[in-house]
């Protein structure tokens, strides 16, 4: 997605060889209009799926998801972290381990939220080591719920998000496919499709 690349190479940083640094239009200012494209995008990406939910994750996830949900015409949910889980039996819930902040965190939804029917779109920001989504997708699947597939806005291809999500069976649409940070500089995977 152009647009996104533009945004990222211009208004991103690199941090070090492994992390991009995006709060001047993602993680904490948010740019609302690239947010809105982003969000049409992943809509017409799952178009044919029959999505009846969106799911994402607190906090970053919420921006690019809203357009997704309002363009589908679908509910926007989205998972809450907590650093303890007290014992609750009206929630599905996950353990993500975050290998970039080396530590776990529990994730939960509402069972009121997710259904059998359900055919959910998960949506992130971010898909480094493919836990937040493999841990979003273990609540779908807790529901009884269909993974119809992953978006993701920015995809660190050089580590292995993707390919666990695949090896899993799920569809993985990412907005920009990042193959290097090496140097500082931001490499994007040739890629037809983005
Ligand atoms: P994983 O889910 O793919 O395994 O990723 P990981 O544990 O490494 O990610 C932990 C947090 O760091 C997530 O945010 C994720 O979005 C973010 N993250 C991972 N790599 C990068 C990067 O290169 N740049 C930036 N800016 N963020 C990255 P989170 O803890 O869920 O925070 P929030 O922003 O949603 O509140
Ligand atoms: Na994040
Ligand atoms: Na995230």
């Amino acid at each position: 997605m152009e647009q996104l690349k533009n945004a990222i190479i211009e208004r991103g940083s690199v941090v070090s060889d492994g992390v991009l640094k995006v709060d001047t239009f993602l993680n904490h200012q948010i740019d609302t209009n690239l947010m809105i494209h982003i969000g049409k995008e992943f809509a017409n990406r799952f178009k044919e799926s029959k999505i009846t939910k969106i799911l994402t994750i607190e906090t970053s996830g919420i921006a690019p998801s809203f357009m997704a949900a309002n363009d589908l015409d679908v509910p926007l949910v989205f998972a809450r972290k907590k650093k303890s889980l007290t014992m609750n039996n009206d929630v599905f819930t996950s353990s993500v381990y975050s290998f970039t902040k080396q530590e776990t965190t529990e994730i939960a939804v509402s069972k009121n939220f997710l259904q059998e029917n359900d055919q959910v779109l998960i949506i992130d920001d971010f898909l480094a080591n493919g836990q937040a989504a493999l841990g979003l997708a273990a609540i779908v699947e807790q529901a009884g719920a269909t993974v119809a597939g992953i978006g993701i806005v920015i995809e660190k291809s050089f580590q292995n998000g993707r390919s666990l999500l695949e090896e899993a069976g799920y569809r993985v649409e990412s907005l920009a496919r990042i193959e290097s940070l090496k140097n500082g500089k931001v490499t994007f995977l040739a890629d037809k499709t983005v």
